[in-house]
């Protein structure tokens, strides 16, 4: 294994791979919105001796080139897993080396993403992040927030479940409050109280790292989703990765439980 590929596995740009790849895809018919579970960055790290921070940069790089890919597909929305309200239960000094990257990620690249029409968006309790997060989410929403492009959909202090219960909670102070007929709560009452509303469910969900788990990401949206897939470690995860998984989106037939 030589120098690079033992620190940056399959990292490094393939152009003449994307271009064939690339060529393979139906540009009409790109799924609307991907979503992601960026899984692996630990292992990444394990792998080459490194420390678990090591891993969590490297998966920043990888979140910066599918932005970068999707933005310039024409995709609609991405969505990233960032961090599970699970998250918490990790060392102080891995949950705040996480809240330093984002902070990071965002200063960085905000300029950059806004130039490319791109809306930052986050779903989960916001609230309870550091402040230092929630003032830098707080700008990128306002700098990119009339942007037309990509939407990228940060999942932070993110849960499923917790999720669901409080759509629950805001339906139920509705029906109390006698501003909501219990009759009238259907699928679109409820998508209208969840974090995402607005959004389209996601069509394409891909987990790298070989976990075959949902792990409390988008469980109502996902009830129609095409999952997909693949043993590369996030740090590692590249445009061609994120191209192979379009391209058997593209293959599959969706029937939404009809015929
Ligand atoms: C899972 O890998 C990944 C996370 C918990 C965090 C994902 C975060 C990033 C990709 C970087 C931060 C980006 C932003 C914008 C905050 P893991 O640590 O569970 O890996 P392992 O299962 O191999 O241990």
């Amino acid at each position: 294994m030589g120098f690079w590929n033992k620190i940056f596995g399959k990292s490094r740009p393939n152009p003449a791979e994307e271009k064939e790849l690339l060529a393979a895809i139906d540009m009409n018919k790109l799924p609307m919105h991907i979503a992601i579970i960026m899984d692996g960055n630990g292992r990444w790290a394990a792998r080459r001796g490194l420390p678990r921070a090591a891993g969590h940069r490297a998966g920043v790089e990888s979140l910066r080139d599918i932005v970068k890919t999707c933005s310039s597909l024409g995709i609609k929305y991405l969505t990233v897993y960032a961090f599970s309200t699970e998250n918490w239960k990790r060392p102080q000094e891995e949950v705040n080396i996480l809240m330093d990257l984002l902070v990071e990620y965002l200063g960085k690249e905000m300029r950059e993403l806004h130039q490319n029409n791109v809306k930052v968006r986050a779903i989960g309790r916001i609230e309870e992040l550091p402040a230092s997060a929630q003032k830098a989410l707080s700008d990128a929403f306002e700098l990119t927030g009339n942007n037309t492009g990509l939407t990228l959909t940060l999942a932070l202090n993110y849960g499923g479940r917790l999720e669901i219960v409080e759509a629950v909670q805001k339906i139920a102070g509705e029906v109390l409050k006698g501003r909501l007929d219990l009759k009238a709560i259907d699928e679109k009452v409820v998508n209208e109280h969840l974090y995402t509303v607005g959004m389209p469910d996601p069509d394409l969900v891909i987990r790298p790292s070989g976990e075959l788990r949902i792990s409390n990401f988008l469980l109502w949206q996902m009830a129609y989703s095409e999952l997909w897939y693949s043993p590369v470690l996030w740090p590692s995860f590249r445009k061609v990765h994120l191209l192979q998984a379009i391209i058997d989106f593209q293959k599959r037939q969706r029937r939404f439980g009809g015929l």
